[in-house]
């Protein structure tokens, strides 16, 4: 499976590096808006390096990661999918904005594309989906150590999932997957930043069948202290499941 990936930071790169050693997947191109960022990692990984998205897209790759920012899906996610390819979105918070995300849903439907979502920082997400129809609201408390709030303390945020995915794009991209999942208005978000070592999500899901209750302590990637281990390990997740003939989860 020829894959692409958009973004070579903390995600980017550590998905890249798993690509170039994994069977059956190929590593084919990156694309970075900070060309010098792509380059270093091309380098060490003997991989193409594409100067702007168009020529990216040129390429021949089945499946697209974009471990970039919101704005990237914003700007390219129609192109990709225009290109023929399938998209893995991490900067997922881009579909908290209704008029995108339904645009962007309608055309993949009209082309017969698909656009994953990897559970990323969160665990339970696939019980969640599970009973979203039957759920009645999803409490999410994020916990991150004040040097990702640019230094602030204390309660961040309170209010809806489309707000906190909107308002905080490097952080809280988590409240949109179970926007996504249950529906956005029965998601209801606070964002503490406090001494914490760990990016710690608590979800409480409650419906008919039953209630659940998450605590995920992630630990934080050295170069991008407001992202997860575990998001990059649920994009390779996800990967696996596309490839795989057994799906778990
Ligand atoms: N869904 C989740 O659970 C989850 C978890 C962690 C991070 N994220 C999101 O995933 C994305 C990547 O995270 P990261 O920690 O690797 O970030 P990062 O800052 O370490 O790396 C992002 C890279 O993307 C590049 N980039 C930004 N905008 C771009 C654009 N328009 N075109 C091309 N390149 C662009 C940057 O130059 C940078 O090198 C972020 O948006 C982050 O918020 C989502």
């Amino acid at each position: 499976m020829k894959v692409g990936i958009i973004g070579c930071g903390s995600i980017g790169g550590f998905v890249a590096k798993w690509l170039s050693k994994a069977d059956y997947f190929e590593l084919v191109s990156i694309f970075d808006i900070d060309r010098e960022k792509a380059l270093r990692l091309a380098e060490e990984l003997k991989v193409n390096v594409a100067e702007n998205i168009d020529e990216f897209l040129k390429r021949d790759m089945d499946i697209v990661i974009e471990a970039a920012s919101q704005q990237a899906v914003f700007d390219y996610a129609e192109k990709v999918l225009m290109s023929g390819k399938d998209l893995i979105v991490l900067s997922v918070g881009a579909f908290a904005n209704e008029e995108f995300y339904s645009k962007i849903k309608s055309l993949a439907a009209k082309l017969g594309r698909k656009i994953f979502i990897p559970s990323g920082a969160l665990a339970g997400v696939d019980a969640i989906k599970a009973m979203a129809d039957y759920v009645e609201d999803v409490i999410l408390i994020t916990r991150k150590s004040p040097s990702s709030f640019d230094g602030k303390k204390g309660v961040i945020f309170e209010g809806t999932a489309k707000d906190a995915a909107r308002l905080y794009p490097r952080n809280l991209n988590v409240a949109a997957t179970l926007g996504i999942a249950v529906g956005f208005d029965k998601v209801k978000v606070t964002a503490i930043a406090e001494d914490v070592d760990e990016n710690i999500h608590e979800i409480i899901a409650k419906s008919k069948f039953g209630e659940i209750k998450i605590t995920v302590k992630n630990r934080k990637m050295e170069d991008n202290p407001k992202t997860s281990y575990l998001a990059a390990l649920s994009v390779i997740k996800t990967l696996e499941n596309i490839k795989g003939n057994i799906v778990v989860g």
